[in-house]
């Protein structure tokens, strides 16, 4: 059976931190911060709401969007770096626990902020395949718990917040392709190099080990091409153009990169989808969080032409091709 996006959903943390109220935590400003990324505030959540808190929300709007039951779901896909606990369990169960989704299988998706794409290609997938008819895919993050503060070269682009779609078997056209690939060799270039099983946790152990680590001109390089070779796969592999296509929803990682990816490759820059603004980078959530955006302010019709696009740790990237509505 084809798969389709029927609800989608959001949940941000009330708190809005300002690039006025970073500068003065480490050494930045408004100016910088919104001249090399776009970003003016980001929400950030409380110190006892973890990634499960947000992300059933978001699954609860999303639910009530597409009308649909917490009974009726066979799989719950959770796109995050930041579980609520280190490897186990998976915090998708804690949120199908807490959702009453007493008949879906759950399982987290860890491919950092391509996490929603890979996600949604996974879904339709099983769908496609006549194993599941109806599931949550949720992209949800607190990028503030993982953040070293102190370093203004990443501290200043993330921000929290979750977003969810419910996926459901139909008749009509859906999620129709999906591409996905990973370049390893990129692998330390965004990462936490200290509490896994590589290098573990000693007291000794500078707290900043434990924490994000970008190398942030080596990430926006691959970012640009990222998103231009997912656009081109997925326009080739379904004899598409650009002009084919109603809006291109990437990751919000930073305006610079879908600006200078629309200039290299010349594509229309209005079909992109910009709310990075609000929310600075959320990772597995941002997708979700443009979609809901854009079905919010009427931008999204049925019939709609949608590419997705995911690129970060991993190095990861892909994208899926979708008819709205
Ligand atoms: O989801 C994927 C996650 N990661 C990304 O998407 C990140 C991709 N990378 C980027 O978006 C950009 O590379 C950054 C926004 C991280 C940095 O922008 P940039 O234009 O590449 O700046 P830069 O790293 O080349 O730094 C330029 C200058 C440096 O000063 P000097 O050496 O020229 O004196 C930095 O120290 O800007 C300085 N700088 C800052 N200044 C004020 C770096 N961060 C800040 C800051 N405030 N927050």
């Amino acid at each position: 059976m084809p798969a389709r996006v029927s609800g989608v959903g959001t949940s941000v943390p009330p708190r809005v931190m300002t690039n006025d109220e970073l500068s003065k935590i480490v050494d930045t400003s408004d100016e910088w911060i919104f001249s090399h990324t776009g970003i003016k505030s980001r929400h950030i959540a409380a110190d006892d709401v973890a990634a499960s808190d947000l992300g059933l929300e978001a699954a609860q709007a999303a639910l009530g969007s597409a009308g649909v039951e917490p009974e009726s779901i066979d799989m719950i896909l959770l796109a995050t770096s930041t579980p609520d606990y280190p490897s186990m369990p998976a915090t998708a169960s804690i949120i199908q626990d807490r959702l009453g989704a007493g008949n879906a299988g759950a399982m987290d998706i860890s491919v950092a902020c391509s996490g929603f794409v890979y996600g949604l290609g996974t879904a339709a997938a099983f769908i496609n395949s006549g194993q599941s008819s109806c599931i949550l895919v949720i992209g949800s993050e607190v990028y503030s718990k993982i953040i070293n503060w102190a370093d203004r070269n990443s501290c200043v682009l993330f921000g929290d917040g979750a977003g969810a779609v419910v996926v459901q078997a139909t008749t009509d056209a859906g999620i129709s392709d999906t591409v996905l690939h990973s370049v390893g060799s990129g692998a330390l270039s965004l990462y936490r190099p200290v509490g896994g099983s590589r290098e573990s946790c000693l007291p000794s152990t500078p707290d900043s080990r434990t924490k994000l680590h970008m190398e942030g001109r080596q990430v926006y390089n691959f970012a640009v091409q990222a998103i231009i070779d997912t656009v081109e796969e997925i326009l080739g592999r379904n004899n598409l153009t650009i002009a084919d296509v109603n809006h291109v929803v990437a990751h919000q990682a930073n305006v610079r990169i879908i600006d200078a990816a629309c200039k290299r490759a010349g594509y229309p820059s209005d079909i992109f989808f910009k709310n990075i603004e609000h929310y600075a980078n959320t990772s597995a959530a941002s997708i979700p969080i443009a979609l809901n955006d854009m079905e919010q302010q009427g931008l999204l019709g049925p019939g709609d032409t949608v590419i997705t696009v995911g690129f970060g740790a991993g190095l990861t990237y892909g994208g899926n091709l979708l008819t709205w509505g």
